[in-house]
């Protein structure tokens, strides 16, 4: 990105100032330049609950201005960042002149939208075991080896507790539980799943469970 547009479009921002709260107008999109921003879902409790966390080259903000609908979300700065600001004339100039930008943004709300449904399918039990199981194996296929059979990521319980909205004391029962029953095991603060067609297993026996309560 040219300096001259970063200085005629630009906005340098600081750690943890916030970039728009949910439930604002807006008619203007980002793309950052550098640091990082945080989409987070505030509860009316306060609790921050973390959608993603976006670097260089992504963009935020684009759904208000290409809806007309109030921000979906709030951003805050994550890590001092410098963002270029696109209005609606402008982001919609880019996208009938520019296929690959328009590719590039169906793209990613069609992956946002196929993560926001892989948390409707965590969300949708009940119980807090099948809930951590769904999101281990959301995040195996996420992080799965080349040959798709088993994964290594890292999160922790308060991440873990945070994306499947239970309790970090839950979360850490869950995954003691399945480390013991040889599921999941640590290794230099990963987790590693040996065998993810166990962990399907085991979530098909969960949801029956359910469903016969
Ligand atoms: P907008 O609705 O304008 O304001 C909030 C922004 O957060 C939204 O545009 C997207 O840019 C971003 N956003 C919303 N949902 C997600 C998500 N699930 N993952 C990543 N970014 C998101």
């Amino acid at each position: 990105m040219a300096d001259s547009l970063f200085k005629k479009y630009g906005v340098s921002l600081k750690t943890n100032d916030i970039l728009f709260n949910t439930g604002d107008d807006g008619t203007e999109m980002y793309v950052i330049r550098s640091g990082a921003v945080r989409v987070v879902i505030r509860s009316k409790a306060g609790i921050d609950k973390t959608l993603a966390i976006l670097g260089p080259g992504e963009f935020v903000g684009e759904m208000s201005v290409l809806t007309n609908q109030p921000r979906s979300a709030t951003a805050i700065i994550e890590e001092d960042a410098e963002l270029l600001v696109v209005g609606v004339k402008v982001l919609e100039e880019m996208i009938v002149h520019n296929t690959e930008i328009a590719l590039r943004l169906v793209r990613k709300l069609a992956s946002r939208l196929v993560a926001a449904d892989s948390l409707i399918q965590v969300l949708l039990h009940r119980d807090a075991n099948a809930r951590v199981i769904e999101n281990l194996k959301r995040l195996a296929r996420l992080h799965a080896s080349d040959d798709g059979a088993s994964a290594r990521f890292r999160v922790d319980f308060e991440g873990m507790a945070e994306q499947v909205g239970i309790s970090v004391q839950e979360a850490e029962d869950v995954m003691m539980k399945l480390i013991s029953a040889g599921f999941v095991n640590q290794d230099e603060g990963d987790w590693v799943i040996s065998n993810i067609a166990d962990i399907d297993e085991f979530l098909n026996f969960l949801r029956l469970k359910e469903q016969y309560r």
